[in-house]
């Protein structure tokens, strides 16, 4: 695929802002290594330091953002005691919805227990969180609603970039989508400022496994062209 892309750009000799990486070589194996990036669930015991985990959110942090307002912030869960709290704080939480849709007991205790293990297991875990502190204020709320998706959008990128980074030095990731449910829950078991709105959590570690290569979508079936 990357062939054809760098062949594009070449091919008529146009004059063309010439991407920073003009390299097809280098460009096929980011192509390729993007492609390897799996979600982890399982990890080794090896520890992972905080100077490794400061620079993997410094590349993070390159991600584009609307009007490069930075909404990310992030709560880097090292201490495995404070996990196990935000895990049974969270799965609480999560038992009292499974309830009202009307799950059985021991389905609750069984998917509880799976997900305080995903949670607790891991050397390291990173909660990105979003703020509005500095994106626009409108005073209607349609175009209040866009200035937030585009602080979620900014963050969801910045969190891609981070694992991305991981990957890149054999670090394994997954992103845990359960602190999106229960922010008020999250916010106060980690006590962290009322204006960080905490959109999912991500897991650190040295792989124990290479996780499951999961099929995409034929670009036929997701595009449209006009
Ligand atoms: C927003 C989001 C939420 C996710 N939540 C979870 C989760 O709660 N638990 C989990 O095991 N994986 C979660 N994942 C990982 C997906 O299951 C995974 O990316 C998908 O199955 C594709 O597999 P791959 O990442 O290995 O390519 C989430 C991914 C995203 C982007």
């Amino acid at each position: 695929m990357s062939d054809l892309i760098w062949h594009s750009h070449w091919v008529d000799g146009a004059a063309r802002p010439v991407p920073r990486m003009a390299d097809p070589p280098a460009a096929s194996q980011l192509h390729a290594f993007l492609s390897s990036r799996r979600s982890i669930r399982r990890y080794l015991e090896a520890p992972l330091s905080g100077d490794l985990v400061a620079a993997l959110i410094e590349v993070a942090q390159r991600a584009p953002s609307a009007h490069h307002r930075q909404p990310w912030r992030w709560v880097v869960l090292a201490d495995p005691v404070r996990r196990q709290r935000l895990a049974a704080a969270m799965g609480e939480a999560w038992a009292v919805d499974l309830r009202a849709d009307g799950v059985d007991d021991e389905e609750i205790a069984r998917l509880l227990r799976r997900s305080a293990q995903r949670l607790t297991a891991p050397p390291c875990a990173v909660l990105p969180c979003l703020t509005m502190e500095n994106m626009d204020r409108y005073p209607d709320p349609t175009r209040q609603l866009r200035e937030w998706q585009m602080a979620v959008q900014s963050v969801a990128l910045a969190t891609q970039t981070l694992m991305l980074a991981a990957h890149a030095v054999g670090l394994g990731s997954c992103w845990i989508c359960a602190p999106i449910f229960c922010p008020d829950v999250v916010r106060a078991t980690l006590d962290l400022p009322e204006a960080w709105e905490p959109q999912g959590l991500v897991t650190l570690g040295w792989p124990a496994d290479n996780g499951r290569d999961r099929p995409r979508q034929p670009v036929a079936q997701t595009v449209i062209w006009r």
